[in-house]
């Protein structure tokens, strides 16, 4: 690690408090990002991707609750600060894109407005400087400046997210923590902005936290990758490693339901079944159930995260042979 980290995650558990039981969908993940590093987050749906994002952003609202660890950014730790703190960060030194643009965009203000107000938020600007800025950023994302004066509306969906990620960089953050930013464009579309969000990395040197479904894109634009199942980390290292080489069954069998990315055709197997709840999680390991490979321990051993060359994996069969035992 040559850099000391932008941001570096420590045990951080998330819960949401129900009235029969509290659902822990984040449990004790710990990862970090490297100055102008791309770090993809991949796992079904419902495994805490979401949640753990808005935790990192400190954008959690009840019943969901930061419930142990931190988060250091640029080493302050933002889950003891205020509001008022907070709020010194957000936009300028970190942002966030959405999964949806429509629900993160204001319907009744128009694109320049929301700029406006956001870059004020962070001090006083002319009306000449905010006008330049905010032609600027949208430039960076393909959008002629003239839609300042347009409303969310009268977007097409992709102009919508790339409106959204311009306004992420009004500031060039040095982190944008990105929820699925292209889901809801079709393909040709989510891959051109795929490309515009890694060359505006590039060339402006913010790093990236970045959720997705998608396998083949992480594999062409994450530089660290982060598997998560049931709340936990299951798998994380280097993508071009886990590519080559998943420790994890899981890790496995989610590169296995897209083969395209592995070169090879193949059967598309996937992973039989569907993810545990996570208000009350199978015991030993969480993914045994679907397991290919589990043996009786899994049932009852819960797995810690270990080294396996340059990744590290969930899984008992991964233990050092030193601890097993
Ligand atoms: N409002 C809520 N109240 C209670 N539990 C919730 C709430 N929202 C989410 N959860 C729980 O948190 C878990 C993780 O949800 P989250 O949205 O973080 O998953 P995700 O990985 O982002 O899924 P997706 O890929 O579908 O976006 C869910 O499985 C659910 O059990
Ligand atoms: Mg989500």
């Amino acid at each position: 690690m040559p850099d000391a980290p932008i941001l570096q995650v420590t045990d951080l558990s998330v819960e949401y408090a129900a009235e029969r039981q509290d659902v822990r969908a984040v449990d004790s993940v710990s990862l970090w990002v490297g100055k102008g590093e791309f770090v993809g987050v991949v796992g079904e749906s419902g495994c805490g991707k979401s949640t753990l994002l808005f935790a990192i952003a400190q954008l959690l609202s009840p019943p969901a609750s930061i419930v142990a660890g931190s988060v250091s950014f640029n080493g302050q730790n933002l889950v003891t600060m205020t509001e008022k703190q907070l709020n010194v960060l957000r936009w300028r030194d970190y942002s966030v894109v959405m999964q949806s643009a429509m629900n993160a965009l204001n319907p009744v203000i128009s694109i320049g407005a929301q700029f406006r107000d956001a870059l004020q938020a962070h001090g006083r600007f002319s009306a000449a400087d905010i006008a330049d800025r905010s032609g600027e950023v949208l430039a960076l994302v393909g959008i002629d400046r003239v839609h300042l004066k347009s409303y969310p509306h009268q977007l097409s969906g992709g102009m919508r997210q790339r409106a959204m990620i311009a306004m992420a960089l009004l500031f060039t953050p040095d982190l944008v923590i990105m929820d699925e930013p292209t889901s809801a464009l079709d393909v040709v579309a989510q891959r051109s902005l795929m490309g515009q969000i890694r060359e505006l990395q590039r060339t402006l040197g913010f790093a990236v936290l970045f959720v997705t479904h998608d396998m083949s894109l992480v594999s062409h634009y994450s530089d660290q990758l982060l598997v998560m199942y049931a709340g936990q980390v299951v798998e994380i290292g280097l993508t071009r490693t886990v590519f080559d080489t998943p420790a994890h069954p899981y890790s496995r069998g989610l590169l296995d339901a897209f083969p395209s990315v592995r070169g090879e055709r193949r059967r598309l197997t996937g992973i039989p079944g569907s993810p545990p709840s996570l208000g009350r999680p199978p015991s030993g390991c969480r993914f045994h159930e679907r397991c290919p490979v589990a043996e009786a321990e899994c049932t009852t051993e819960q797995p810690e995260l270990y080294p396996v060359g340059e990744v590290a994996s969930r899984c008992l069969l991964n233990r050092p042979p030193a601890v097993k035992g």
